[in-house]
């Protein structure tokens, strides 16, 4: 990016769900904007670096219930351990809020009155699938049933997942809510749109200026702009988590309508502690405002945004860097191969600054995706038989960063403080050559590329800085002379020392905790980027206690991240979260997205859909409260219209048969049951359904090993054959 800056920079990563951890997919997003913050605060640009909660919507409000917790608790405890966690890996926000707050509300308000002013919004009655029985409107990521084109059973409300064809709700044969079960009824409601169809033409003239997103990104949208946009449905139905709609009492706006806006309130929240002013940040000329984001929410920042932000008088974005999606070896991360690697316990067993410096190493302007190599596996099903000693992550780091970069500057400052007393000399002849290159190409082509996020390409130039720095020492062997000619080994030290404050300073972006080391080790203040050249000379070294060693990257690391990522399945207290699909979405399927907002609501979505993991904990009274029983299965069968149930007919002791439904039919046959004893929660509240009352509930496995779709369930058996109706605890 070439243009003027301006005074300062607001800089935004996408504001992560709070109903799922941080894992290693977002952080790529994060290192990528951290990394270029660190680069535009050493040029001595003023930043304000910017991320919060995104707080509202139907995934979090329907996780928060399944756990039994208030929304606004569940989602300020995601926000403490998301915070921790991006602390962790060095990428530090200046403030780290959530969507749910009174500064959100106000400018979301302010920018739906900006386009109710401006003719931009209209309601308009929709036809939506309602659960009398859940007594809501079902996202359709909530519609399970059977699919229109291949007959599959259990699919979503929106897309196939065995034939991959996408549908409405309405066209799917036999749905029902994935809440209850509930067969769901059409019913009409008033939503709020968007007008979005009238600014087209605004929004091909801000796309199509070449600053405002990478070229391939540009490609799509054009794409979205020709095909033609649609009004934008931004209201939903109680029960919501979010803000009421202006003069509604049961309608909110839909959580895209204000997740962006957070960057706004964020905003405000940070100046009103730092006694600045919002204005001078969104309505100002002064500051360039710039979002990264994944390729998945292109369409929400590059065409809702702008129009949003344009209908209130607000400043648009000067930039929004778009990054493709991480896979692991070469696929969609996945929780049964133990690949879907949670941030935390990432960090728990391999230094942070390795996944900075491999993601750096990857990363480059244009929204490709990016993948992370770990090694074989002898068999994809079994964790355990991988070989991470082939991993590109493991060699990258020990090949370039522990060989290259740290052990020149090991190698020279162990030299100084061992053999010349802890000084060096004047710089030798050689360096005028040495910093006249490096002035006039490396250093500018580096700071290029960090500027333009394009970090491979920096990281390459830092690299190959340090081989020519690890060629000079080769070939000018000071140890040789520090005895004979100590002024010359002095002299060659310098220029050594020279190569590792200038290393040091051009890679303190991408890992700031050992370049400090190193400016201790050095002896020199913090780097600034003009400070960055080769000038160490006739002075003697700092800190003797500053360890500036980085130690090889161990294989079995690796392997215990794989290993511990899958244990981490059956962990207590581990939230759930889900992987997005990596692939880039068809101009088709995105526009879908943008009708009705699948691609991301999807994804948090998908989250209560697998097993919902222990979040809340209990205490033992509230479990006593649970009347566990042993069952003896008398009869069962299948029941005609309900293709996941079976009826069984279970003896508990009482002198009569319990009636109960169990969703277990594509997983056993019916005849299969009978005779067995089985765990039975004999208290819960009986529950009326189309077919009948079911006076109970049997317990099962969801077995996480299974692939994602078709999970395996099984029935959990009780050993020996005590008498039914025992107690269990
Ligand atoms: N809440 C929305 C963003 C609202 S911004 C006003 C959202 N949240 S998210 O938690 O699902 O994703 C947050 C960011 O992480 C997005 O930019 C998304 O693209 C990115 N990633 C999520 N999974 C990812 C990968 N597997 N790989 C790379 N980035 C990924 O979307
Ligand atoms: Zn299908």
């Amino acid at each position: 990016m070439t243009e003027p800056s301006p005074k300062r920079t607001l800089l935004t990563c996408a504001l992560p769900y709070a109903n799922g951890d941080i894992h290693l997919g977002h952080m790529v997003e994060h290192v990528l904007a951290d990394i270029h913050v660190r680069f535009l605060r050493m040029t001595g640009a003023e930043v304000v670096f910017l991320c919060a909660s995104d707080a509202h919507g139907s995934p979090i409000e329907l996780k928060a219930r399944e756990l039994g917790q208030d929304p606004a608790d569940m989602v300020a405890r995601y926000n403490r351990a998301h915070h921790a966690d991006l602390e962790r890996f060095g990428v530090h926000y200046d403030e780290f809020y959530t969507t749910h707050s009174e500064e959100t509300r106000k400018h979301s308000y302010a920018i739906f009155e900006g386009a109710r002013a401006g003719g931009l919004i209209y309601t308009q009655d929709v036809e939506g699938f309602f659960s009398e029985v859940d007594q809501r409107f079902l996202p359709d990521r909530w519609i399970r049933g059977t699919c229109p084109r291949c007959g599959a059973l259990d699919q979503y409300g929106d897309s196939c997942e065995v034939c991959g064809s996408t549908y409405r709700p309405t066209d799917l044969l036999d749905p029902r809510s994935a809440i209850s079960g509930d067969e769901p009824v059409l019913r009409t409601s008033k939503h709020y749109f968007l007008r979005i169809s009238d600014r087209q033409e605004f929004l091909r003239g801000w796309v199509n200026t070449p600053e405002h997103m990478p070229a391939a990104t540009r490609g799509f949208v054009n794409e979205w702009l020709e095909a033609g946009l649609r009004d934008w449905d931004i209201s939903r139905d109680a029960p919501y988590f979010g803000f009421l709609i202006p003069g509604e009492t049961d309608k909110y706006f839909y959580v895209w309508l204000d997740a962006p806006v957070g960057y706004i309130g964020t905003t405000e929240k940070w100046c009103n502690d730092h006694g600045r002013r919002v204005e001078d940040y969104w309505r100002s000329a002064d500051t360039r405002i710039v979002h990264v984001i994944g390729k998945d929410i292109v369409p929400f920042h590059t065409l809702f945004w702008p129009a949003m932000l344009d209908a209130a008088g607000y400043n648009l974005p000067s930039r929004v860097q778009v990054h493709g999606f991480l896979t692991v070896n070469g696929e969609k991360m996945s929780k049964s191969r133990g690949t879907f690697i949670n941030a935390r316990v990432f960090a728990e067993h391999v230094d942070p600054q390795y996944l900075r410096f491999y993601f750096a190493s990857k990363l480059r302007s244009e929204p490709d995706d990016l993948d992370m190599h770990l090694g074989t596996w002898g068999d994809p099903d079994d964790p355990a038989s991988l070989d991470a000693s082939k991993s590109e992550l493991v060699e990258r780091v020990n090949a370039e960063l522990v060989n290259k970069i740290a052990n020149l500057a090991s190698r020279v400052i162990k030299f100084v403080r061992e053999k010349l007393d802890g000084r060096v000399g004047a710089l030798p002849p050689e360096s005028a050559e040495v910093a006249r290159r490096f002035e006039s190409s490396t250093k500018p082509a580096i700071a290029a590329a960090y500027a333009s996020f394009d970090l491979a390409t920096a990281l390459r130039g830092v690299v190959e800085v340090s081989e020519a720095g690890n060629a000079y020492l080769q070939g000018a062997a000071p140890w040789k002379l520090a005895a004979t000619e100590p002024e010359r080994a002095r002299s060659i030290a310098a220029l050594g020392a020279s190569y590792v404050a200038v290393i040091a300073g051009l890679v303190k972006p991408v890992v700031p905790e050992w370049a400090a080391r190193v400016e201790r080790a050095l002896g020199v203040e913090p780097l600034a980027w003009d400070a960055i050249g080769f000038h160490f000379e006739n002075r003697p070294l700092g800190d003797p206690a500053a360890d500036i060693r980085i130690d090889r990257m161990d294989p079995e690391k690796v392997k215990s991240v794989v290993l511990a990522s899958r244990a981490g399945l059956e962990r207590k207290g581990a939230p759930t979260s889900t992987a997005k699909a990596a692939a880039t979405p068809s101009p088709k399927t995105k526009e879908r997205a943008m009708e009705t907002e699948k691609s991301t609501e999807a994804a948090g979505g998908e989250a209560a859909r697998v097993a919902p993991l222990v979040d809340a904990e209990i205490t033992i009274d509230e479990f006593s409260k649970v009347d566990l029983r042993v069952g003896l299965v008398k009869n069962a069968s299948l029941v005609e219209g309900a293709d996941k149930l079976l009826r069984l007919e279970i003896d508990l002791g009482e002198g009569r048969l319990r009636n109960i439904f169990a969703g277990i039919r594509k997983h056993y046959a019916p005849e299969t049951l009978v005779g067995r004893r089985v765990v039975v929660v004999a208290n819960l509240a009986p529950r009326k359904m189309k077919w009948g009352v079911s006076e109970g509930m049997v317990l099962a496995a969801t077995d996480l090993a299974s692939p994602k779709g078709a999970e395996r369930v099984l029935v959990l058996e009780v050993d020996g054959e005590p008498a039914t109706g025992s107690t269990i605890k």
